[in-house]
């Protein structure tokens, strides 16, 4: 079991969904957690569920979209707790489903290219200083299976997505020699609450995409995750790792 005591983690998107769970178990591990967000209350609706007493999660208000607030969201985690070692780059929308390319409106695309890629590019131009001043550590960014295969009706997220593959493979490789080792998962479709709002039929169709014929746990997602933060992947550094039930085997 991985352990993260005297650590301490960033988690974009953290306010719910994939980004939550990663949140409980680097937090159950032992590591500090700072729990970013947009939404201010929700982030510290769930640091204090996680630790009434502030002192291991805290939480810490984050546009990704927005540079300088990412900036500011390793800038508090450094004044908070002194070193950054582990990073999370999950926070992420979808998007626009079903349309086809030429449907797309461009304010759509540009809003997921801008959360769900320079999102994720703003999160290592800050982490990766703060990281390698702490004496190394590891980060990991959330793909998507659809960050290996497209998905008609999807051009923006399914380019967003292998976008952060690129980015993944070319950080891993400038920090492989300095105690920085940089990842990314590829979930299939996650059971997060927000999926339940999808109508029945829908999610029998998600599920049956996946060779295993079902959906993904979130914990499966933030174990996977987990691991690759930890020593037991220690020689581990630019891949992408899919959990998505065989759906990027196929
Ligand atoms: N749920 C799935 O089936 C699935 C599959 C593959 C990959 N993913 C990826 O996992 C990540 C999390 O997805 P989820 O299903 O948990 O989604 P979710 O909508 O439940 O949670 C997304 C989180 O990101 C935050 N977020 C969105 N835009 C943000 C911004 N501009 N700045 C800061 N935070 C922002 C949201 O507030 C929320 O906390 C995303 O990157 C998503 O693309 C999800």
């Amino acid at each position: 079991m991985p352990d993260f005591t005297g650590k301490v983690a960033i988690v974009t998107g953290a306010t719910a969904g994939i980004g939550e769970a990663v949140a409980g178990e680097l937090f159950l591990r032992g590591a500090a957690v700072v729990i970013a967000g947009r939404d201010e209350g929700k982030a510290h609706a769930v640091a204090l569920g996680l630790d009434p007493t502030g002192e291991r999660a805290v939480p810490c208000r984050c546009d990704v979209r927005d540079w300088r607030s990412v900036q500011g969201l390793v800038e508090t985690t450094l004044a908070r707790f002194g070193a950054l070692q582990l990073a999370v780059n999950n926070a992420g929308i979808t998007g626009p489903a079903g349309l086809a390319l030429p449907d797309c409106p461009v304010e759509a695309w540009e809003d997921v290219i801008a959360t769900d890629l320079s999102g994720v590019f703003y999160g290592l131009k800050f982490e990766i200083p703060a990281i390698l001043r702490s004496g190394g550590g590891a980060i990991v960014n959330m793909s998507s299976a659809n960050g290996m295969v497209g998905l008609p009706g999807m051009a923006a997220y399914t380019a967003a997505k292998h976008g952060i593959v690129g980015l993944t493979r070319s950080a891993a490789l400038e920090y492989a020699d300095r105690g920085l080792r940089i990842n990314a998962v590829g979930p299939g479709y996650v059971d997060t609450p927000r999926m339940r709002e999808t109508p029945p039929e829908l999610l029998s169709r998600f599920a049956a995409a996946h060779p295993m014929g079902r959906l993904a746990s979130r914990e499966e997602v933030a174990r996977l995750i987990s691991f690759l933060l930890s020593d037991d992947s220690g020689f581990s550094t630019g891949g992408v790792y899919p959990v998505d039930g065989g759906y990027t085997a196929q």
